[in-house]
């Protein structure tokens, strides 16, 4: 071990009840530098980074700051030594204002009265840094997730950290969003910062590392360099080769229109229509904001829309009614699965199994043995990451509660999925998995509607791309002829000529 390191974590473990998620774990952060935490969903990176947070505390091992060990029994105390903290789930009160939520803890105060004014300087100055222009008076709520996530890493910001962990930041960013952070990441590099990055985006590591920590089932494995090859990086995580990265088979697809949606308008949607035959993977590309999540969410159910119809094959659904949909073989994998998609205290078992709660029911009562019995199988099927299936949903790595979302619908045989970002925070190797999921859904007759901000997700797993700009389909490319570069085209089409129009 090196000395000059700022924080040192020293063969720390770290159980919960009889499971080791961590064992002996030794991982440095060095000032002025960027050391990536690399590993698979449930390898044991947010549990490892919440030691230095003070979420949790190792059941052994040291931590040392400046070559002096510490204790970190706390939040408190990971601040008061200038750790600040951006965690994968999002750690913002909702009701409370932008201004309210980055100086939470810390209010600035004057002759004891709240100073309202210096809070607000504060919030500004933050969200300047990162070049944001949103009012600080806004409840968080309001904001989208790709918002929320701005204002969290701001809020880290702010503190004037020593040591910044960023646990997924990216997930949930744009590329010029993501090309903002990285600028904020380079200057704190050269202020002196010692920066802890973790992403299952493996291009970012070479774009923002220095070193790699890679962990394997709680496990140190490795350590090395931000440019290794992303194959080598991926062996060194997953243990084996990933042959083919977008498993795609297509099916040919059938005569009729499993998912129709007709002349289709609310909030900034206008008159969308589109449909998706049995066999068929389409994908909706567009930027952040272009509506797909608002067309995803109207057609599941999950919101009123103003005119239209949405058909199942051939048949009508009522309109914001998400039990009606889930009958008629909807599923909806929402963007945000924390708020939308999961009841975090209900267990595993509860959550995989809520489509098909009503359906399975006997004599109006709920088949708790079958439930856990189904649930079982599609744990193990999609290979969730878990102690065992009735612990609490919240207690899974991020990823594996993505594909706990996965398997409801899977396990209720969902014919027509809706899918929203289906790949966020999901590990090389699970993608694959849920890829062939998809897979699967398709050759059993079934169909896909997915909106995805990965292209190379889009060009490699769907068969046709709708391409959404402010509220409309801006244009539709067979995916076989479809270049990111032409996605792209259509995707500003509208956002250039409203651009133009305003100049004249
Ligand atoms: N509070 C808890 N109670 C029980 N088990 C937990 C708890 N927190 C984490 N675990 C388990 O510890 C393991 C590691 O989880 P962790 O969240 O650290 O993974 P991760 O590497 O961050 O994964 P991801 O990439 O999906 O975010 C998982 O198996 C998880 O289920
Ligand atoms: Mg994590």
């Amino acid at each position: 071990m090196s000395n000059d390191a700022l924080l040192v974590l020293d063969r720390v473990c770290k159980s919960f009840g009889p499971v080791q998620v961590i064992d002996e774990v030794t991982v440095e952060v060095h000032a002025g530098k960027v050391s990536v935490l690399l590993g698979e969903n449930g390898a044991g990176k947010s549990t490892l980074i919440k030691m230095i947070a003070g979420v949790h505390s190792a059941d052994s091992g040291r931590i040392l700051m400046d070559g002096k060990e510490v204790q970190i029994p706390d939040t408190k105390a990971s601040e008061a030594l200038g750790i600040a903290t951006i965690h994968q789930e999002l750690n913002l009160v909702p009701s409370m204002t932008i201004a309210e939520n980055i100086t939470l803890g810390r209010v600035p105060r004057r002759f004891g009265i709240i100073n309202r004014r210096e809070m607000r300087r504060i919030a500004r100055e933050a969200l300047d840094q990162l070049g944001l222009n949103l009012d600080v008076n806004t409840p968080v709520g309001d904001l989208g997730l790709a918002q929320q996530q701005l204002v969290e890493i701001a809020k880290a910001l702010s503190l004037d950290a020593r040591v910044l962990i960023l646990d997924e930041p990216t997930a949930a960013l744009t590329n010029a969003e993501i090309a903002g952070l990285f600028e904020v990441v380079n200057q704190l590099k050269t202020k002196g910062v010692g920066m802890v990055f973790i992403s299952h985006h493996l291009d970012e590591i070479a774009a923002i590392g220095d070193f790699v920590n890679v962990l394997r089932d709680g496990k140190f494995i490795a350590t090395v360099p931000a440019d290794t090859p992303e194959n080598e990086l991926v062996r060194l995580m997953v243990g084996r080769d990933i042959d083919a990265q977008f498993p795609r088979q297509t099916a040919t697809p059938g005569e009729q229109h499993l998912l129709s949606v007709e002349n289709l308008s609310v909030g900034a949607l206008q008159n969308i229509s589109l449909s998706v035959r049995p066999g068929e993977v389409v994908a909706l590309a567009g930027l952040m904001g272009a509506g797909r999540t608002e067309l995803i969410r109207a057609i599941a159910g999950a919101d009123k829309y103003t005119s239209g119809t949405v058909k199942v094959a051939g048949k009508k659904l009522p309109r914001n009614d998400v039990a009606a949909a889930t009958r008629a073989g909807l599923g909806h994998v929402p963007e945000d699965r924390k708020t939308q998609g999961l009841v975090l205290d209900a267990s595993v078992a509860e959550n995989i199994g809520y489509a098909t709660m009503a359906s399975t029911a006997k004599a109006g009562l709920v088949d708790r043995k079958g439930q856990r019995e189904r649930a079982e199988k599609v744990a193990a099927r999609l290979r969730i990451r878990m102690g065992n299936i009735d612990q609490p949903i919240r207690s899974l790595s991020g990823g594996n509660q993505q594909k706990a979302v996965f398997g409801r619908w899977f396990s209720a045989g969902a014919k027509v999925l809706l899918l929203d970002e289906p790949t966020r925070g999901v590990d090389v190797g699970a993608k694959v998995e849920i890829y062939e999921l998809i897979n699967e859904i398709t050759s059993s007759g079934g169909c896909v509607l997915m909106a995805s901000s990965e292209l190379p997700e889009v060009l490699g797993m769907s068969d046709r791309v709708l391409v959404m700009s402010q509220g409309r389909i801006a244009g539709e490319l067979a995916t076989n002829e479809a270049t990111q570069d032409s996605i792209m085209a259509l995707a500003v089409s509208n956002v250039h000529r409203e651009d133009e129009m305003g100049k004249k």
